[in-house]
């Protein structure tokens, strides 16, 4: 499939820094131009996941569309669902520039945005423009200078819930100084029970809007039995894991390793599946698990859903494969379902579970 991008070529996109080629690519979205068509998902690839039907398993991760810009332009592209934001209740200007940087012989990337975005007010007033369809999820946090973070949670669910097909609950940015504190179980069971609670009061679908908690792949064992016991105690949704690395393990020796942030990309494949695998033993087969880090080809997502996804997203694996990806891995997704003779992927799932759980952190 040629496309603008491939036709440029990503070495054009490359020549800019990174935040000016993300609002071109934004721009282009928007525009309509035909990127890249994204094809049509077969019975196979549909999943049902917390009440929502999905028409295919891969997602936009949240980040790209930090302000609801262009949630349908990306459906167009192939992706099953996509997720929005995050959001803050206010707009605020995130860290100073330069703060995205790319690791290109690692495939990777690290930023440190700091949840830069127009706030609740302007997202809302897109989404609340759009024809409803498709799956968006919206991903919500804390404003940098909240007195009560959980606070901006909470107004987060009461203004998306009508609108989203599921929200998350981003704990797990490291670039927000002490927001992966509402990791720690104190604070996650009172974050999750006043989360909950306001989903609860909402009226009519609102009240029934899943919600998603995401968690950093940089958690110990013992953490991650805490988290399991706060999901469990407050009837959460759903889990994503997992969000950027403040590691830097396998990485080899780019220079640009030593910026601060969040890696993300080919080396956050295993650790963040090792975490999911983790995750997928811990809370059974019921509950419903995104599996995100390093996705970049259809073997990544299968090998995500094999250790225990449900479903897959994708942000880093897009930077470098371009619009075409997606619509690549889901059609890869289509064969393989096809070659191993399942009737829907959930048939595989798991089925490497024991080898990723048990590797170490
Ligand atoms: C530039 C950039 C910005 C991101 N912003 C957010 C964000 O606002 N909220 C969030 O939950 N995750 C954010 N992420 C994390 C991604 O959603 C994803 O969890 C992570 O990058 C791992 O997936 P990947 O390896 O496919 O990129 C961001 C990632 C990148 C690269």
């Amino acid at each position: 499939m040629s496309g603008v991008f491939d036709r440029l070529g990503r070495h054009l996109l490359f020549a800019l820094d990174p935040e000016t080629a993300h609002g071109l690519s934004i721009a282009a979205l928007k525009s309509g131009v035909p990127l890249c068509a994204g094809g049509q998902a077969s019975e196979r690839l549909r999943t049902r996941i917390a009440g929502i039907d999905f028409l295919n398993p891969l997602g936009m991760a949240a980040g790209y569309d930090k302000n609801a810009e262009v949630p349908d332009g990306l459906l167009r592209l192939g992706f099953g669902f996509a997720e929005v934001g995050t959001v803050t209740p206010l707009p605020q200007p995130g860290n100073p520039r330069p703060r995205i940087f790319r690791l290109e012989g690692e495939r990777a990337v690290i930023n440190r945005l700091g949840f830069n975005n127009e706030g609740h007010e302007r997202a809302l007033a897109r989404l609340a423009r759009r024809r409803p369809r498709g799956v968006i999820g919206v991903n919500i946090g804390a404003n940098k200078d909240s007195v009560d973070r959980i606070a901006d949670y909470e107004l987060g669910v009461r203004r998306f819930a009508g609108i989203a097909s599921y929200l998350t609950v981003n704990v797990s940015s490291p670039n927000t100084p002490g927001l992966r504190n509402l990791q720690g179980r104190e604070m996650l069971a009172e974050l999750l029970s006043r989360v909950m609670t306001a989903r609860d009061a909402g009226a009519g679908e609102a009240a029934r809007t899943p919600i998603f908690l995401k968690i950093a792949p940089d958690l110990d064992e013992a953490e991650l039995d805490d988290i399991t016991a706060e999901l469990v105690g407050n009837a959460v949704d759903g889990l994503i894991v997992s969000n950027t690395t403040i590691g830097r393990h396998g990485v080899r020796n780019d220079p640009r390793a030593k910026e601060t942030g969040g890696l993300s990309g080919r080396p956050l494949f295993r650790r963040s599946t090792a975490m999911l695998a983790k995750m997928r033993r811990r809370l059974g087969a019921d509950m419903p698990i995104i599996g995100v880090g390093g996705v970049d080809s259809a073997e990544t997502a299968i090998e995500k859903i094999r250790a225990g996804a449900d479903l897959v997203q994708l942000y880093t694996g897009l930077i470098y494969g371009g619009p075409s990806l997606p619509g690549r891995i889901v059609r890869g997704l289509d064969r393989f379902a096809e070659a191993e003779g399942l009737k829907s992927l959930r048939e595989m799932r798991d089925s490497h579970l024991a080898r990723w759980a048990d590797e170490p952190l």
